[in-house]
C-alpha cells in the first residue's frame, strides 16, 4: 500500500469484523474516490471515521430480480416507484439492483428501455441495471434493438415461459439465446409450463375451487421441472449461457444439478419466499392469502431443504428477493374486487428489503463459513454472474464502497406497520430475526445512517456492465 493512497483516504471504516470474498478479517477499510483503496488494521485517520467495533461489515446487497415500477404480466403497475423501492432496498443493506425494462406485445424495445432508464436515474437511491424483458419478440426487436441494446450495455435479458401477454415461444427462446451468446448477454428466465397452469386453473375454477390457495394447487411442481428442464435444453441447442429465476422445487434443484454436472452454463437463483414460506400461508380466510401468491407459490418442507442445500453446494448461485409488490387493496392484489378468484390476484410478494435479514438471521450466526455463505450468495455471485464484478458485491481493493454494517446481535420483529416500500405489508410479519443492517454506505456516501435514509432521490447510478 502506498502512503500517498493512506494521505488521500475521505473515510475510514475502522475496527470492524471484514468479510471479504472467502475471509473473515479484522480489518479497517479505506475509502478515497467511492472505492475502496485500503484493507489493513490499523490505518491512519482521515476525515470522516465510522466505528464498526462489534460489527460485521459486509459487501452491499445485489438483488438482481426486482420488479420496480413496472407493468405485470397481468397489465397491472406496482406499487412501488424506484425512489420507494430503493430506499426499501437500502434501508434492508442492498447497494444495488437489477429490476426491468419490461417491453409488452407491440412496443419498441429501445423506447421501452429509454422510458425506464428516465424514471430509474430520477428515483433510484442505489445503483441499478435493467433485464431486457422482451414480450414483443418481432423482426425489428430481435434483428435490430437487442443486439444493440446489449451492446450498449443491458448485459441480461428476461423471457417468460408463461403468462398470456408475456410468454415467449420456444422457437423465439432459441432466438433471444443465441442473440444474447453473440453478443454477450445472459438470459434469465421464468420456467414454468403454461399449459400444465391453463389446464389445471381451468379445472380448479370449473369445480368452484376460487380461492388464494389453489393458486399453488394451479402451479404444480411438475410445471416448474419440465420447464426448467426444458429451457436448459434450449440452451444448450443454442451453445449459451442461462439463468433460472426463482426455483421453488427439489425437482427443479436436481434438475439443475444434473445439468451442471453435464457442463451445461446454467445460473440459478432462489428467492425468501421459497425458503421461509410454504403453501399454508396462502390458506388464510377470505381473500387473506393473496399476500403470498407468488409465482410459483411456496412449496413444502422438503424443497426447503433441497434449496438450502441447494444453495450451499452451488447449484443455485443467488439469493434474489424478486420483489413484486401489490398493495393488499383495490390498487393491487384486490383490484377485481372482494370476489376475485385466484386467477385475477396479481402475483408477487414484497421483498426487497426482507431479503437480507431474513437470510442473515438464518446464515449468519453459524461462524465464518455462514458469513462467507451469506456474502457470496447474496452479493459476490450476483454481481459476478450479471456482469457487476469486480466493482460490485465484494469488499477488495477497487471495488466501490458499497459496504452494510451489521448489528449482529440486533434482533427485530418484522410487522406491517414498519415495512417502506409501498405495499404496507410483509408476508413475514411476526417473524423475530437477529441481526440488523443499520448503517448503509454507496460508493463511499452514507445512504443510511442508523437506521434512517439518507440519500437523495436520483443519487444512483447505472451501473456498468460487461460479460
Ligand atoms: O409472482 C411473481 N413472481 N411475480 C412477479 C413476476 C414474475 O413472475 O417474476
Ligand atoms: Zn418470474
Ligand atoms: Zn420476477
Amino acid at each position: 500500500m502506498q502512503n500517498t493512497t493512506l494521505d488521500t483516504l475521505t473515510l475510514v471504516v475502522r475496527g470492524g469484523t471484514v468479510v471479504s470474498g472467502q475471509d473473515v478479517i479484522r480489518a479497517d477499510i479505506g475509502v478515497a474516490g467511492g472505492r475502496i483503496v485500503a484493507l489493513a488494521d490499523g490505518l491512519p485517520p482521515a476525515p470522516e471515521e465510522i466505528d464498526a467495533t462489534g460489527q460485521i461489515v459486509m459487501p452491499g446487497g445485489v438483488d438482481v430480480h426486482a420488479h420496480i415500477e413496472q407493468v405485470s404480466a397481468t397489465g397491472l403497475m406496482t406499487a412501488d416507484d424506484w425512489e420507494s423501492a430503493t430506499s426499501a432496498a437500502a434501508l434492508g443493506g442492498t447497494t444495488t439492483v437489477l429490476a426491468f425494462a419490461a417491453q409488452h406485445r407491440g412496443m419498441k424495445l429501445s423506447k421501452v428501455v429509454e422510458d425506464y432508464a428516465r424514471r430509474a436515474a430520477a428515483g433510484a437511491v442505489i445503483d441499478y441495471g435493467f433485464h431486457l424483458m422482451i414480450g414483443n419478440p418481432d423482426a425489428p426487436t430481435l434483428d435490430i434493438e437487442l443486439p444493440a441494446l446489449i451492446e450498449a450495455g443491458h448485459r441480461s435479458v428476461k423471457v417468460f415461459m408463461t403468462y398470456d401477454r408475456l410468454s415467449v415461444s420456444d422457437e423465439h427462446i432459441l432466438d433471444i439465446l443465441e442473440i444474447a451468446r453473440r453478443h454477450g448477454a445472459l438470459v434469465c428466465v421464468h420456467a414454468e409450463n403454461h399449459g400444465m397452469i391453463a389446464w389445471m386453473s381451468r379445472k380448479l375454477l370449473a369445480a368452484g375451487k376460487t380461492a388464494p390457495k389453489y393458486h399453488a394447487h394451479a402451479h404444480p411442481r411438475l410445471s416448474e421441472v419440465e420447464a426448467v428442464r426444458r429451457v436448459i435444453d434450449l440452451a444448450r441447442l443454442a451453445e449459451a449461457a442461462v439463468s433460472i429465476f426463482h426455483v421453488s422445487t427439489r425437482e427443479g434443484v436436481a434438475a439443475i444439478r444434473a445439468a451442471l454436472g453435464d457442463g451445461a452454463e446454467v445460473h440459478a437463483e432462489t428467492c425468501p419466499q421459497y425458503l421461509f414460506l410454504g403453501p399454508e400461508d396462502l390458506d388464510k380466510p377470505g381473500l387473506e392469502g393473496a399476500k403470498w401468491m407468488c409465482s410459483p407459490p411456496p412449496r413444502g418442507p422438503r424443497d426447503r431443504d433441497a434449496l438450502w442445500k441447494g444453495l450451499e453446494r452451488g447449484d443455485l448461485q443467488i439469493l434474489s428477493s424478486d420483489h413484486a409488490p401489490y398493495a393488499h387493496d383495490e390498487t393491487g392484489k384486490l383490484k377485481h374486487g372482494p370476489e376475485s378468484s385466484f386467477k385475477q390476484i396479481a402475483n408477487g410478494v414484497p421483498g426487497i428489503g426482507a431479503r437480507l435479514v431474513l437470510a442473515f438471521d438464518a446464515l449468519a450466526h453459524d461462524g465464518a463459513r455462514g458469513l462467507v455463505q451469506f456474502a457470496r450468495i447474496t452479493a459476490a455471485n450476483p454481481a459476478r454472474i450479471y456482469g457487476m464484478a469486480p466493482a460490485k458485491g465484494v469488499i477488495t481493493i477497487g471495488a466501490d464502497a458499497d459496504l452494510v454494517l451489521w448489528d449482529p446481535e440486533r434482533r427485530r420483529t418484522l410487522r406491517d406497520a414498519d415495512v417502506a416500500d409501498r405495499t404496507g405489508y410483509t408476508p413475514y410479519a411476526g417473524r423475530t430475526v437477529r441481526g440488523w443492517p443499520h448503517t448503509v454506505l454507496r460508493r463511499g456516501a452514507v445512504i443510511v445512517r442508523d437506521g434512517a435514509l439518507c440519500a437523495a432521490a436520483g443519487s444512483g447510478r447505472m451501473v456498468a456492465r460487461s460479460l
